[in-house]
């Protein structure tokens, strides 16, 4: 499976820090790209260097239009996850989810307009309450993924951490410069 993001929207300033850990998030819970209008370029970066140290090839990508990204990756087979607390219950949509193929996960930060809840195949609520699209992309990820995506390796790691119960153990990869 597949599994892309695209965050629909952005309060300027205000929202970097969350952007940033909607990207972690995606990052870390296997997703292979997220898209995201660009209003600091710095996530790119922040991102990047995490990458270059912790592995993998996680991709940034600064779109214009969120409407053009969900169109096209429909047109390609992708399933539309809306994540809205308005949504049908994680509880009654997650088999079914989890059983798709390639998957574009849309999040919002603010007001999101009425058309991607058309758009979407799926609307879908983390509970029904308002909180935050950092816990809800994090809860789908993890029921689609049945925590697997936990098992993935990140390639070409230059940090790897060796799980244990109590302190550190991080493998350092030796450079030749
Ligand atoms: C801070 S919320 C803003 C919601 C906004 N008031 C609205 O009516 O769309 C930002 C994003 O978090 C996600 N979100 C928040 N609560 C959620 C929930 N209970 N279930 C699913 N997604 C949720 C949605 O993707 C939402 O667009």
């Amino acid at each position: 499976m597949v599994i892309e993001v695209v965050r629909i929207g952005q309060r300027v300033v205000r929202d970097d820090r969350v952007t940033t850990h909607v990207a972690l998030v995606s990052r870390g819970f296997g997703a292979e790209r997220i898209y995201m209008t660009e209003v600091n370029p710095e996530i790119k970066e922040t991102i990047e260097k995490i990458n270059n140290t912790w592995g993998g090839n996680f991709q940034v990508e600064f779109i214009e239009k969120w409407k053009t990204v969900v169109k096209k990756k429909k047109e390609k087979g992708f399933k539309i996850v809306h994540l809205s607390m308005y949504g049908e219950s994680i509880n009654d949509a997650e088999v079914e989810i989890g059983n798709e193929e390639n998957l574009l996960i849309v999040v919002g930060a603010e007001k999101v307009p009425r058309e991607i809840y058309e758009l979407a195949d799926y609307n879908v609520g983390v509970g029904n309450q308002p909180h935050s699209e950092i816990s809800a992309l994090a809860i789908l990820m993890d029921r689609i993924q049945k925590g697997k995506q936990f098992e993935k390796e990140f390639p070409n790691a230059k940090k790897k951490i060796i799980p244990t119960k109590n302190g550190k153990n991080v493998q350092v990869k030796e450079t030749r410069d």
